[in-house]
């Protein structure tokens, strides 16, 4: 589908962004192991969540949805049982890295299969470590989907220090360990999202500024009824839409505020972005609050790789403020991105080639010579099928003088089913 984007004069109104796509996974994944019921609320609709949650069902939970209520009756760690040979995790990578370490802990043989853009992702990041800890992972070329899980041997315990700063590779290997007599210990240095450690109540030791999270059979898994906060990754694109665009205030209620996912709220503060948190409060296991943005004059920023992977998932939209913020601003350390649903780097320096912005493309970030005052008419944009590069291209096309153009934007649908409706909210 392409999408016909018009420019806008100014963006008003209160929305609810999508539910967490990261805790809406961990919650379908976390209550298969949970022996029992749990009543998820506010479960996303779309597409990676849907994907988890099918993928859970054929490993043996037994899931109702009604609405936006998910209810799973999980078999627990000893009960899972694949119904089928294959699992299908569509576009989601924190669904196949996430199960596969389940799959190994539980020794279930299983193969896991996803959409093109996901089998071009590698996962040789999570077959070494599970192979020491037992596995046999059949993967094509050695490092693509379809992956083959196995594991005949006994489970080896194992004390891991993550060499890339991914949720997902630590999220694995923990929940791989769950099954061990013995605790696996995930050394952490550089901080990544903490869902899996909040949900399952994971113990953490601090060590010369490292984490150190264990995980055993001994833990006990936490059932998993909450309600899941509004996605701070989809509102990222409405805090930015709303600072960038003139005579704009955009409020959004119940957005998730998890201190490891939301370095965009001070980079946007430090660029000058008039942003207020509002009725802050706690969800389960995870803080929440409502956010208002309001336009203003953006000016750059430097950022660096400590703080990439508490803004991974936000460096498009990112771009897209840093064209608008007077002066050069720059990204670097974020090789990580050339790893995502798309080499998100390559993807973000054709989007802003699309409009003739003005930047540099580097091996592990981007330069950006931003302007307030930057025009352009309008542009046909790719979206290399990959959802933040759609949604980060229709906000870009909210400032030309022209309609714009977005190929495959229904890819949003991957982590925002409601984008484009929302967007006709904001506009009128
Ligand atoms: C995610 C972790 C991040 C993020 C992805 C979701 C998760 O990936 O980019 O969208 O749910 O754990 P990495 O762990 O690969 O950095």
């Amino acid at each position: 589908m392409i999408k016909s984007v018009t420019p806008a004069n100014s963006l008003r109104g209160t929305i609810t962004p999508p539910p967490d796509k990261s805790i809406s996974q961990r919650a379908a994944i976390f209550s298969l192991l949970h022996d029992g019921v749990s009543v998820i609320r506010n479960y996303s609709p779309a597409q990676d969540p849907q994907s988890a949650l099918a993928c859970v069902e054929q490993l043996g939970a037994d899931v109702t949805q009604l609405d936006d209520v998910v209810s799973i009756e999980g078999p627990g760690r000893y009960g899972i049982r694949p119904l089928s040979d294959e699992l299908d995790c569509g576009n989601s990578g924190t669904a196949m890295r996430l199960l596969a370490g389940v799959l190994v802990g539980a020794g279930t043989g299983v193969k896991l299969i996803g959409d093109p853009s996901l089998s071009s992702r590698t996962m040789k990041r999570i077959i070494d470590p599970l192979e020491e800890m037992g596995a046999h992972i059949l993967a094509r070329n050695g490092a693509y989907a379809p992956l083959f899980v196995t594991r005949e041997d006994p489970l080896v315990p194992m004390e891991y220090e993550l060499p890339i700063a991914s949720a997902q590779l630590k999220s694995c290997i923990l929940l791989a360990g769950l099954f061990g007599e013995k605790p696996t210990k995930v050394i952490e240095t550089l901080q990544s999202r903490d869902h899996t450690e909040r949900l399952l109540n994971l113990d953490i030791e601090e060590k010369n500024g490292k984490k150190i999270i264990s995980a055993s059979l001994k833990d006990e898994i936490p059932n998993q009824s909450y309600t899941i906060p509004a996605d701070f990754s989809a509102a990222a694109f409405w805090l930015v839409a709303g600072s960038i665009v003139e005579d704009s205030e955009i409020k959004m209620e119940s957005v998730g505020l998890n201190p490891t996912r939301n370095a965009l709220l001070e980079i946007l503060k430090k660029m000058g972005a008039d942003i207020t948190i509002e009725n802050e409060r706690m969800e389960g296991a995870e803080p929440v609050g409502d956010i208002i943005v309001k336009s203003a004059e953006l000016r750059s920023i430097h950022i660096e790789e400590e703080l990439i992977p508490n803004c991974i998932d936000e460096l498009p939209i990112i771009a897209v403020a840093m064209t608008f913020a007077y002066g050069t601003s720059t990204i670097s350390g974020a090789g990580e991105l050339r790893h995502k649903e798309t080499d998100r780097i390559m993807a973000i320096a054709k989007m802003l080639k699309a409009v003739g912005a003005n930047y540099e493309e580097m091996e592990d970030g981007l330069v950006i010579r931003g302007n307030p005052d930057f025009k352009f008419k309008s542009a046909r944009f790719r979206s290399f099928h990959d959802h933040r590069i759609a949604m980060a291209s229709a906000v870009l096309s909210l400032k030309g003088s022209d309609d714009s153009q977005i190929e495959d934007a229904e890819c949003a649908a991957v982590s925002y089913k409601g984008f484009w409706d929302d967007l006709e909210v904001l506009l009128q």
